[in-house]
């Protein structure tokens, strides 16, 4: 069961759902989720289990490319959206599921709990949880990948102080009151020390994309 910090994002994205690919007011945020479909195409997983996949567009993109695409969310109404879009475009290799980073239920998603996962991502979800929390999500996910698995993710994450990049914090998405991005130099260490090699590219001074693979 998801944590109630978490369910308490997912009821608020349940608003916002109907209106979410309406508009485009981040255009960092999409220009990053669009980066991390190319940098998993290039990957080649046959599956990819995507944790907090809002309406599915990255799910979406990258079925053509895998055998099995996963959609997890903790907010019912953006899951239905990503429902919705499966069936409009006529992709059915793809599954959305309720679910969450803590509620560890992700690691058994794609059936594969022994041999492990073949590729998880994130894009833009994983900064509503807290610092630590933030931290053993990773971990989770980094132990939830199979040998050879990748973790892709892409999100705020600081790479410069935010407090000079103040007019930027609409068009990157960033909302102090809601949002909790970690030092991208954290992530890093916190990928590492399980074993993983990372590379991480920023993509502006307060989002970028860290990928991690295992060995
Ligand atoms: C800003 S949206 C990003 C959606 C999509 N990944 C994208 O790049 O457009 C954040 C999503 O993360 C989900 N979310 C927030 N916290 C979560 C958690 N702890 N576990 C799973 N999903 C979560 C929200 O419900 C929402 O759909």
């Amino acid at each position: 069961m998801p944590h109630a910090d978490e369910l308490a994002h997912g009821r608020r994205f349940d608003l916002e759902a109907d209106q979410y690919d309406q508009t485009d007011p981040h255009p960092v945020r999409s220009a990053i989720r669009r980066l991390v479909v190319e940098r998993v195409i290039g990957l080649g997983p046959s599956q990819v289990l995507d944790i907090g996949c809002g309406t599915g567009e990255l799910v979406l993109e990258l079925a053509p490319h895998v055998g099995l695409a996963v959609g997890m969310d903790v907010s019912s109404g953006m899951l239905e959206v990503g429902r919705q879009k499966a069936s409009d475009r006529n992709i059915g290799n793809v599954k959305f599921v309720f679910g969450s980073f803590q509620d560890g239920a992700f690691r058994s998603v794609t059936g594969d709990e022994e041999s492990g996962l073949d590729c998880i991502t994130a894009t833009y979800s994983l900064h509503h949880l807290e610092s630590p929390d933030q931290h053993a999500a990773l971990r989770s996910m980094c132990r939830a990948l199979g040998a050879g698995g990748s973790l892709a993710v892409g999100d705020l994450m600081l790479f410069e102080d935010p407090a000079g990049h103040q007019n930027e914090f609409e068009r990157v998405g960033y909302n102090p009151a809601n949002d909790r991005p970690q030092q991208a130099e954290e992530l890093v260490q916190v990928v590492e020390s399980e074993g993983l090699t990372v590379s991480i590219e920023s993509v502006h001074p307060l989002a970028g994309i860290l990928v991690g693979q295992k060995k």
